[in-house]
């Protein structure tokens, strides 16, 4: 079996003790790639690897399994996986946590200038305490946006009960469970952007949701909000967001994610009331070994003739 990149230990221990394993590189080269998985059973593939006909035809008939490290996996070609009768896995759950941590951060680091403040002393530039120095805004008592709510987007409006927003959902589906526990409330995706002071994303990337947030829905965002983006670049026109900001129609953005990492829209980078991530959403080392652990026991079940634990 072939790690196109690079598996934590957690997980690869578990693999390395049952098979013969071809390790990864950290920026693999797609020629390189697709000799290397040449007659593989499985692939473990992440977000940075397209894994596509024509490297499933490199791998050839042998491959049963594409194990994807992340919870998105809008780097398979899943339709060619099942043409092919190869099993397509991720890794929902065990980064749910982290990654809606990393949401809460960003909204906080956003609302607070806290990139802003950092740059400002590390810079040299800090006189001392100032009364109107880089004020804020507060999460308490706002009104925050979740734009899908599986399992993130669900667990942001968990964290947020302590800072005692009013929460507003849009979701293809209504969750009543949610509504009920959460107090939380469902709004078309026009009167969330309309209403909240902070919008939140939790969708996948898919030809639907490309360029969702783009410069006809930023102009219906209410004035002075938030946009916080932990899912996928694509989801938001990064040049009209630079726009927004720089008019002042949003307050501020934080973002984790990138529409064609690792490059970041030029525009964005010039702009000081935005927080800019390496997409570390699911990065903490609980989420990371869960991961990979995930990975392994897919791999494991799908090569011993079992049910993957978790199919996309
Ligand atoms: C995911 O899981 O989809 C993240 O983007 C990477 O952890």
């Amino acid at each position: 079996m072939v790690i196109a990149r690079r598996l934590p230990g957690a997980g690869l221990d578990l693999l390395t003790d049952r098979f013969e394993v071809v390790p990864g590189e950290p920026s693999p080269d797609r020629d390189d790639l697709r000799l290397r998985v040449e007659g593989a059973a499985a692939i473990v593939a992440d977000p940075t690897v397209p894994v596509d006909a024509e490297l499933l035809d490199s791998a050839g008939a042998s491959l049963k399994i594409v194990a994807n490290f992340a919870v998105g996996y809008d780097n398979v070609d899943v339709g060619a996986c099942r043409a092919r009768g190869i099993v397509v896995t991720n890794t929902p759950d065990v980064l749910t946590n982290a990654t809606a941590e990393l949401a809460v951060a960003l909204m906080l680091a956003a609302a607070r200038r806290i990139g802003e403040g950092e740059r400002l002393l590390r810079g040299g530039s800090w006189t001392g305490w100032d009364p109107a120095e880089l004020l804020g805004r507060e999460l308490s008592g706002a009104t925050v946006g979740i734009v899908g709510l599986g399992r993130i987007g669900l667990r942001v409006a968990e964290l947020l009960r302590g800072f005692e927003t009013r929460t507003l959902y849009a979701s293809r589906s209504s969750k009543p469970e949610a509504e009920a526990r959460l107090g939380l409330q469902r709004a078309t995706l026009d009167e969330l952007v309309a209403r909240s002071d902070f919008v939140t994303l939790h969708a996948p990337s898919t030809p639907e949701t490309r360029h969702l947030v783009d410069a006809d829905l930023l102009a219906r965002f209410k004035r002075g909000a938030i946009l916080v983006n932990t899912s996928r670049g694509p989801l938001v026109d990064a040049k009209a967001l630079a726009a927004a900001l720089r008019e002042g129609h949003l307050a501020a953005a934080g973002l984790d994610v990138f529409e064609h990492e690792p490059v970041v829209e030029p525009e964005l980078l010039a702009l000081d009331n935005v927080v800019l991530l390496p997409h570390i959403g699911s990065a903490t080392s609980k989420a990371r070994d869960g991961m990979a652990r995930l990975v392994a026991e897919n791999v494991i079940a799908v090569l011993g003739g079992e049910a993957p634990l978790t199919p996309v």
